[in-house]
């Protein structure tokens, strides 16, 4: 009788003990949240927020909300992103995707659907993965135009071994936005060209210029339309580095034409004055 007495409060805390653990493994379970899309030059990720714990996750994909297909690199993750750039490339097509939580353990079957999960807003690659910043150089045609030479960025999408540009994936609807300036002013032009290579016409001789490049999709939606905006590139005030060799003739020509005219006014004054001293000298006398 004494030893149940005493037992009873152990039997107490273990049931109380047990009833904690399970309430506990309950809100374990957590669900992903904050999932959002993060996708530069078609490298595709999903991202999410969770707090720590043993789960891990697997995503599910869908095109149509109907036929949900498995990524193989996104299957039992520890991690809270999964990369889908394989699986979702530049598709025109807006996919979504669901985050299911798993249970630490495999030992026993658990049912798919049963488990707590979360949907991904939808992403259209074609229409909102960003493009990155461009290279490009530029180097004069003539004393008023310049040629703009642009490097189109490479995606993270391969092709038959073949890594492709955004020229490849956007082909005719992808357009760059040239934005140039007089060196040292404020007031800014635009030129849309179609192609990578592009010529702007009309710039004032003797004049440095300062350029800046981006991608521009103008079928997409209005935010994002814009790849990044490239670094500035300027022009030498007198574009001396890119004159032509009729040019460099010219400048060598007034160089030495202006050398000759101070030499001959110096002699010339010298004289003068060796004459003009002579003369009040002989006068002194
Ligand atoms: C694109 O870039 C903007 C600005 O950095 C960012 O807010 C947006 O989430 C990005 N979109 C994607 C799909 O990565
Ligand atoms: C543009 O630049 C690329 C490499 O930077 C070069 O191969 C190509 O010849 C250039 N094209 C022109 C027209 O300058």
């Amino acid at each position: 009788m004494v030893q149940m007495a005493s037992l009873k409060p152990v039997f107490c805390l273990g049931l109380y003990l047990s009833v904690w653990i399970s309430t506990k493994a309950d809100s374990t379970s957590p669900k992903a949240e904050n999932v959002r899309w993060v996708s530069l030059d078609f490298k595709t990720i999903l991202v999410w927020t969770t707090p720590p714990s043993s789960h891990t996750y697997t995503v599910l994909y869908s095109w149509n909300d109907n036929d949900w297909l498995e990524s193989p690199d996104c299957i039992r993750l520890s991690e809270s992103e999964c990369d889908l750039t394989n699986k979702l490339e530049s598709y025109d097509r807006s996919v979504s995707a669901d985050i299911k939580t798993e249970p630490a353990s495999m030992d026993y079957d658990y049912d798919q659907d049963e488990l707590p999960h979360t949907y991904s807003p939808t992403f259209n690659p074609y229409k909102y993965s960003n493009i990155s910043a461009v290279e490009f150089t530029v180097a004069a045609v003539d004393k008023s135009r310049v040629r703009v030479n642009i490097t189109d960025p490479l995606t993270s999408i391969h092709k038959s071994g073949k890594q492709l540009s955004i020229r490849d994936v956007f082909r005719n609807d992808l357009k760059y936005k040239i934005s140039y300036w007089k060196s040292g002013s404020t007031g800014k032009r635009d030129t849309i060209s179609d192609s990578s290579i592009a010529e702007v016409p009309e710039l004032d001789p003797g004049t440095g210029y300062c350029f800046m490049v981006a991608a521009y999709i103008p079928s997409r939606p209005r935010s994002s339309q814009y790849g990044a905006w490239s670094r500035q590139q300027c022009t030498d005030g007198d574009l001396t580095a890119e004159l032509s060799v009729g040019a460099w003739v010219g400048v060598v020509f007034s160089l030495l034409a202006g050398t000759v005219i101070i030499i001959t006014v110096i002699v010339v004054c010298c004289k003068q004055r060796t004459k003009h001293s002579h003369t009040s000298s002989s006068q002194h006398i």
